[in-house]
Parts: C-alpha cells; sequence; structure tokens
C-alpha cells in the first residue's frame, strides 16, 4: 500500500544512486512520502504518459471551427432533430447517460455511446474497434445514428443549411468541397480538439500534491492488481482489444441480456467472440452507466466487475473505493468549445 512505503530504503536507494542533491536528502529526512509519491510516479509514467492540452491554434483552426458547426447541427439527420451531440451530451462528459441511445430513426442504438474527450487517440473506434479513425466513423455516422439514406444525402442538407462558404474556406482549391468526405474530415479535426489534461497528469508532470492521498493509494492498486496490463498508455485504455470476461463469463457479473457477442459481430472470426475494445478510461468518474451496453450503472460496480471476471480476483470495498478515488483523477474540466459555435 501506498502508505507502507519504507522510506529509509529509498533515501538509500538515492543516495547510492548519486542522485542526492541536498534538497533530496532535506526531502528524505522530513518528507518520506514525497519520496514514495516520486518512486510511484517513477514506476507509472513509462506504462501511462501524459494527455496534451490542445492549443488555440487547433481549435480555430479553419476545419476544427466547421467540424464543430457540424457537430452540434440537430438539422443535418433524417429526423430534423439529431445531432452528433444529441447522444454525445455535455452533462455526460461527452458520452450518454443512458443506457442506449435514440437514433435519427427512434430506434435505441445497439450499443452504448462512448465518450468524444480523447476518443480520437485511441488505436481504433467503437467497442467492437470497427472504425479505423475518426473520419471512417464520421462517414459511417451519416447513414447509422444521422439515419440518412445513404452518404451523399447528406450534402443537399449541407447546401440548405449554408454551409458551402464553410467548406470552401476549410478546403480551398477543391473544385467541389461539399462532400461527404470533406463532412467526415472536418468532424474529425474538431474531435481532436477535445482533449481535456486531467490532475493525473499534472501528477505526471511532476506535481506532488496533484492526487489525494487516496487517489494516490488507488494508483498503487491499479497497478498491483494488474488493470494497468490492459489500461495502459495515456488514455489508460483504447489501445487494444481484449476478451471480456477472461476469468467468468462477463454476463454473469454485469447481467446483461443477451449477450453481446463483441467484435465476433463485425468480424465473424471465432477468435473475435466476447472480444471489446478496452475502454479508455480518461474521465471515466463522469461517463456512467458503464460498459458496452451500459449494464453496470456505478463506476464501483464497474471496477468490481473487471477485477472479478478480467482478473479473477474479489477485492474489497476499501480497495475498490481507493481505484474509484484515482480513476477520478483523471476526469478533465469540458472543454470550453465543447458547446454549439
Ligand atoms: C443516436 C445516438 C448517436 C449519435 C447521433 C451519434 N453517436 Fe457517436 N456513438 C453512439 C454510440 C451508441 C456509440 C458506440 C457505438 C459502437 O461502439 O458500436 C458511438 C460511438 C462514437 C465514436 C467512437 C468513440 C470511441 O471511443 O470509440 C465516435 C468517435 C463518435 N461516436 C462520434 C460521433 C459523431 C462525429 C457523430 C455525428 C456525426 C455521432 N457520433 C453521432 C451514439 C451516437
Ligand atoms: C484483460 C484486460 C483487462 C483488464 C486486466 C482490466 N480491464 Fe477494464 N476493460 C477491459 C475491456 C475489454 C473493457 C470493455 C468491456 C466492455 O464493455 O465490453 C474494460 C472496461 C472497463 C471499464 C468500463 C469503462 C466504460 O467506459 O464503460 C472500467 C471502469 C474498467 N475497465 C476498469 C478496470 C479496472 C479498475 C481493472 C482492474 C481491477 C480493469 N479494468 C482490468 C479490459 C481489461
Amino acid at each position: 500500500m501506498f502508505q507502507r512505503k519504507a522510506p529509509m530504503v529509498k533515501c538509500t536507494a538515492v543516495l547510492f544512486g548519486l542522485l542526492a542533491s541536498v534538497i533530496t536528502l532535506s526531502g528524505c529526512a522530513s518528507d518520506p512520502d514525497r519520496i514514495a509519491v516520486q518512486d510511484l510516479r517513477a514506476r507509472v509514467a513509462p506504462l501511462t504518459g501524459q494527455v496534451a492540452p490542445v492549443t488555440a491554434a487547433e481549435v480555430s483552426a479553419p476545419q476544427a471551427v466547421l467540424g464543430r458547426a457540424l457537430f452540434w447541427d440537430t438539422r443535418l439527420s433524417l429526423d430534423g432533430k439529431t445531432a452528433c451531440a444529441s447522444c454525445h451530451t455535455v452533462s455526460a462528459w461527452s458520452s450518454d447517460a443512458r443506457k442506449l441511445s435514440i437514433n435519427a430513426k427512434g430506434q435505441p442504438t445497439t450499443l452504448h455511446s462512448q465518450p468524444m474527450f480523447m476518443a480520437q487517440d485511441q488505436s481504433s473506434l467503437r467497442w467492437y474497434g470497427d472504425r479505423r479513425d475518426g473520419e471512417h466513423q464520421a462517414e459511417r455516422s451519416i447513414t447509422g445514428s444521422m439515419g440518412m439514406p445513404s452518404a451523399a444525402d447528406m450534402v443537399p442538407l449541407l447546401r440548405r443549411f449554408g454551409y458551402e462558404p464553410a467548406f470552401a474556406g476549410a478546403f480551398p482549391g477543391q473544385a467541389d468541397p461539399v462532400n461527404p468526405a470533406n463532412y467526415a474530415k472536418a468532424l474529425a479535426v474538431y474531435q481532436r480538439t477535445l482533449r481535456n489534461p486531467a490532475p493525473f497528469d499534472s501528477f505526471l508532470a511532476g506535481d506532488n500534491s496533484a492526487l489525494s492521498r487516496q487517489q494516490l493509494a488507488g494508483l498503487e492498486k491499479f497497478v498491483a492488481n494488474g488493470c494497468v496490463a490492459c489500461h495502459s498508455g495515456p488514455l489508460l485504455g483504447g489501445n487494444g482489444l481484449q476478451k471480456f470476461g477472461i476469468t467468468r463469463d462477463y454476463w454473469l457479473a454485469t447481467g446483461s441480456s443477451p449477450a453481446d457477442l463483441g467484435r465476433f459481430n463485425a468480424t465473424k472470426k471465432e477468435e473475435d467472440r466476447y472480444v471489446f475494445r478496452v475502454a479508455m478510461l480518461r474521465n471515466v468518474g463522469k461517463t456512467a452507466p458503464y460498459f458496452h451496453d451500459g449494464s453496470v450503472a456505478t463506476l464501483e460496480d464497474a471496477v468490481r466487475v473487471m477485477a472479478e471476471v478480467q482478473l479473477g480476483r474479489n477485492l474489497p470495498a476499501a480497495d475498490v473505493a481507493d481505484i474509484v478515488a484515482f480513476l477520478g483523477s483523471l476526469t478533465g474540466p469540458i472543454p470550453t468549445h465543447y458547446g454549439p459555435p
């Protein structure tokens, strides 16, 4: 546990490592906790990583400005009432508090909505990892969530609602810039600006007081229990595919009914049965309910389920509480440009 680090051992190590300075020495003598925090950071940094803040230039780039307008415009859909933001809401930190969302055809989505903040930095998109990148995802949304009969049907809507000048400005030199590929490109560029560094990034950058004592204890447990084996990298996930339910069928713990077959649905390959993209954990404290079907309402229960079905562990309540506290350090502020222009 975090509190039980032996400060003398660390101080000796620092001395023999010839890294000692007067400041570090006085730190050893007066502040054993600080040494423990530094040690934790040194172990965690190579497994995770910081998120870069967004720049004003990125936000004001013409393609990002256009993408923002498209993302919040309800008119660009079959029912004229559905925007991307309808299922990626501000109050749910760009995910959806509903288990399933309602699309522009009035039907529930098959899976639970995912957050936008930092999503574009993942290695593939969606629960099945079946979209290469933001462009691919956005272009497919036209006939998916937005309910249009074909991708080309988006073009007359864009013209009707006066988007021609913005497309021409964002894609200069193109003879016919109002097309589905550019719609998708602009949306992806906007979404790439939706980055929100959190206290965890300040911790990695060297701020010893960025995380509370309980959050530090939770981080220790997140590493010690093996969560970080899958939830690694700057997003703590989003970088690979894994079976959900390694030590026990997941639906026995989540109560999912029916059980979703995962990536198998997209590939029909036997090895993809019950395989899902490892969820990133950035902002996870704000994006309830949890899992691909929104079957679990609280983060406490989601952590318990993970320990049970991925690691075969029954976590004590205190450990669950510490890990949940740590996960709270991954919540950054809502980007100020996450809203209609
Ligand atoms: C009707 C609700 C709804 C609308 C409208 C909607 N989405 Fe989504 N979005 C979802 C759901 C549900 C998922 C998860 C789908 C899956 O994994 O199969 C998702 C997933 C995503 C993802 C993948 C995130 C990740 O972590 O992999 C991105 C990116 C995304 N949406 C962007 C958009 C954009 C851009 C639009 C507008 C063009 C849009 N969404 C419109 C419900 C919606
Ligand atoms: C073997 C890989 C693996 C391990 C180990 C693992 N996870 Fe996961 N985690 C996943 C996958 C895959 C998902 C997506 C499951 C789904 O919804 O289909 C996930 C989802 C989650 C979610 C839900 C995120 C969301 O947005 O719905 C949380 C929270 C989570 N994991 C936390 C943890 C914690 C805490 C641990 C350690 C106790 C852990 N995980 C261990 C692979 C893993």
